[in-house]
């Protein structure tokens, strides 16, 4: 069976492609499929490159079991277009900012998430200038997010009792 790699990328890759990050290996290991499916996050912006996830999202990540505090921040770079099968961009500006930077030999199928997931033109919100409350929404979406994906690349995997 095809191995898929999936990149999340968002603005400043510390809050919440780093989440999703973390939830898509967790649900993976959950399910059995770690050699199935790989996955990565990067930024759009190198502001923050080199540093650990905002303490708000290793805190929800905490919460629900999903360690992300070793993850750190990098670049979207030009070899990810061919390195990953899919990009997942966070919000809609996200996805301009992708689209924008991809090259022509680009290999990788390039989706909003929301989108993808769920049919709707919707954006996972930045929670950087948000609340602790906005961070639990970001966990919720991506959460629900990774197990429609999951569902979708294997459905067999599917957990028992899921809906
Ligand atoms: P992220 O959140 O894109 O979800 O990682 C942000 C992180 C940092 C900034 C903006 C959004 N920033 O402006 O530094």
């Amino acid at each position: 069976m095809d191995h898929r790699k999936i990149l999340f990328v968002c603005l400043g890759n510390i809050c919440r492609s780093p989440l999703g990050e973390g939830i898509l290996r967790h649900q993976a290991e959950a399910r059995g499929l770690s050699r199935l499916v790989s996955t990565d996050s990067a930024g759009t912006g190198g502001w923050h490159q080199g540093e650990a996830p905002d303490r708000r999202s290793i805190a929800v990540g905490r919460q629900h079991g999903v360690d992300i505090s070793t993850l750190r921040a990098r670049k979207l770079k030009t070899s990810d277009f061919t390195g990953f099968d899919m990009i997942f961009a966070m919000d809609r500006s996200n996805l301009r900012d992708i689209v924008r930077v991809a090259p022509h030999d680009s290999s990788a199928d390039i989706h909003l998430f929301m989108d993808f997931v769920s049919g709707e033109q919707r954006d996972v919100p930045d929670p950087y200038y948000g609340d602790e409350r906005d961070f639990q929404d970001v966990y919720a979406m991506l959460d629900a997010g990774c197990a429609k994906l999951l569902d979708f690349l294997h459905p067999d995997s599917r957990p028992a009792g899921a809906s």
